[in-house]
């Protein structure tokens, strides 16, 4: 089983994450976590790219184009050969990503943008994917108030951008609300992971 984390900056994937696979190993279930962009050495390598403020001269196109290599080398390196042993991985982020900020945020083609996802994931796709969602203000405000002060490219962008990012993770999870598990963020961390778990034991007790 394969299952996503996402929302905006600040939202407590990461969390969520740690308390899932926790959880998941405790029932037995071999578990991988992994993020991206990043997850293998070129991912990372690829990340420290994307993220870095220095930067700016990087196009819309470029952008999408790394995070897509980024995510190819992931899924052929990582998620797939985990798939395929019969373990449950979970993933920080994934193409949702790339639809909300490439595609709602930054304002590129959403066909091309379904093209180069399907190249890179060659159709590895989540059964389910966690949105946690957050007023951006409050997201960017936790960002800020936590222990890495220095905010990267994607989160020294503008709030209207980021605002167009949740509404694109609204209008996406809206499309598909099977695979979506929405979520509001606002809510206690203990809370939010009995959500998350009562979800995912349904699921595994389906599959
Ligand atoms: P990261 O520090 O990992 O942020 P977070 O903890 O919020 O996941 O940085 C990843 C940044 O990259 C984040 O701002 C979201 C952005 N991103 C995209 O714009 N497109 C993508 O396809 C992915 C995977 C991430």
């Amino acid at each position: 089983m394969f299952i996503t984390f996402e929302g905006p900056e600040g939202s407590g994937k990461t969390t969520q994450i740690q308390r899932l696979t926790t959880w998941l190993q405790k029932q037995g279930y071999a578990v991988l976590a992994t993020r991206e962009p990043g997850g293998t050495p070129i991912g990372d390598a690829v990340r420290a790219i994307l993220l870095d403020k220095k930067n700016t001269a990087m196009t819309s196109r470029a952008e999408v184009l790394l995070f897509s290599a980024a995510r190819a080398q992931l899924v052929e390196e990582v998620i797939k050969p985990f798939l395929e042993k019969g373990g449950i991985v979970l993933s920080d982020r994934f193409a949702d990503s790339t639809f909300a900020y490439q595609g709602y945020g930054r304002g590129l083609n959403r066909d091309d943008l379904r093209r180069i996802t399907a190249f890179a994931t060659h159709s590895v796709w989540p059964n389910m994917t966690i949105y946690l969602d957050l007023p951006v203000e409050i997201g960017l405000r936790r960002k800020s108030n936590g222990a890495t002060k220095e905010w990267n490219r994607m989160e020294e962008e503008t709030l209207a951008y980021h605002r167009r990012v949740r509404d694109g993770y609204l209008a996406l999870a809206a499309q598909e609300p099977k695979r979506w598990l929405l979520l509001d963020g606002t809510q206690g961390i203990d809370h939010i992971a009995a959500q998350i778990r009562q979800r995912v034991a349904s699921a595994l007790a389906e599959s």
